[in-house]
């Protein structure tokens, strides 16, 4: 029997203490071979995945000793969290500990598409100086426009306030008398009302049978056409031929995607856009945020290992299974 296994590229110092206390197989390039990591699991007491990793009811009935899932993140689409749960498994996660980072790069998307600052670069680097063409726009006095007001849509309307901007926030779960609503001044109201008003749209919303596909054609069609789409939360959320056509068609002013339907992504004409920026799924990817992130289940982790309860846990602090 061994201990755990890592199938992703997921360090930090809480993990360089794991691997002294117990016995950790550090594969960061497994979530690449499904059935080799189906033909290890059952030797492991627990599993440490990022998002690439596919953590299906496959894997873990094959994962008999497994006590623990632990997730380096906020989402939870990668992992099937009913058969984990219904198999006695505590999936521990990282709720909160990367929003501040994911945050920050909505923002910087933001000032970005705004003063069209990586077509200015590439434009300055080929040896060009051509100021007027890259004249841009101010977020302040702009309307911000947050599809999800969680941690994170809540930490990006706190910075965007700071910019001088409205919010407007749509969310079909948030409490519209929360103070954090007080709080940003904001107003709740439905998805077509705030594609109507945003001048900025900002996508913060969980994967699920809801919201995949939620920005289709129709969906840009009813945004204004000065308008900016960002998105930091899942690519699959977005119809991504109906942005290439609402870009073309110019029923928006531009977009930034940090995420994609296919991660990597397919070739694209998005990638042929000079009002279209793109990132590999960076937006958790800083040295604070990480830290964060894998102190937290790494520590959950040795806690469970160690037959005690975990802090950041979906289901339930304890294994049920023994
Ligand atoms: C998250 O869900 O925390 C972020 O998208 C980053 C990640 O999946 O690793």
């Amino acid at each position: 029997m061994r201990d755990v296994l890592v199938t992703e590229n997921i360090v930090g110092s809480e993990m360089e203490t794991l691997k002294n206390d117990f016995d950790v197989v550090f594969e960061p390039d497994l979530w690449k071979s499904p059935a080799r990591l189906l033909d290890t699991i059952s030797e492991f007491q627990a599993i440490i995945v990022r998002n690439q990793t596919k953590v299906t009811a496959e894997l873990i009935h094959a994962a008999f000793r497994l006590k623990i899932i632990g997730r380096a993140g906020a989402g939870l689409d990668n992992i099937d969290l009913k058969t984990a749960t219904r198999a006695g498994v505590v999936v521990s996660y990282a709720p909160e500990q990367n929003s501040i980072s994911v945050a920050e790069l909505a923002m910087a998307m933001m000032l970005s598409l705004a003063r069209k600052i990586p077509a200015a670069d590439r434009n300055t680097r080929s040896g060009e100086w051509d100021r007027h063409q890259f004249s841009g726009v101010e977020l302040y006095g702009k309307t911000l426009g947050i599809v999800g007001l969680g941690r994170i849509g809540y930490r990006t309307a706190v910075r965007a306030r700071a910019f001088g901007m409205d919010i407007i926030a749509h969310d079909e779960y948030a409490n519209p008398d929360a103070v954090i609503v007080s709080e940003l001044r904001a107003r709740m109201m439905s998805l077509n009302e705030l594609l109507k008003q945003a001048d900025f749209v900002s996508c913060h919303i969980p994967l699920s049978h809801e919201t995949v596909g939620l920005f289709n054609y129709g969906t840009f069609c009813r945004m204004k056409p000065t308008a900016f789409f960002i998105n930091t939360s899942r690519g699959e959320v977005v119809d991504e031929e109906a942005l290439v056509k609402a870009l073309k068609d110019k029923k928006i002013a531009g977009a930034a995607l940090d995420v994609r339907q296919q991660e990597p992504p397919v070739k694209s004409s998005l990638g042929e856009m000079d009002n279209v920026i793109l990132t590999p799924h960076i937006a958790a990817f800083t040295a604070e945020g990480q830290e964060r992130v894998v102190s937290s289940v790494c520590r959950d982790v040795a806690d469970i290992l160690s037959g005690r309860e975990a802090k950041n846990y979906v289901n339930f602090p304890k294994p049920k299974r023994i």
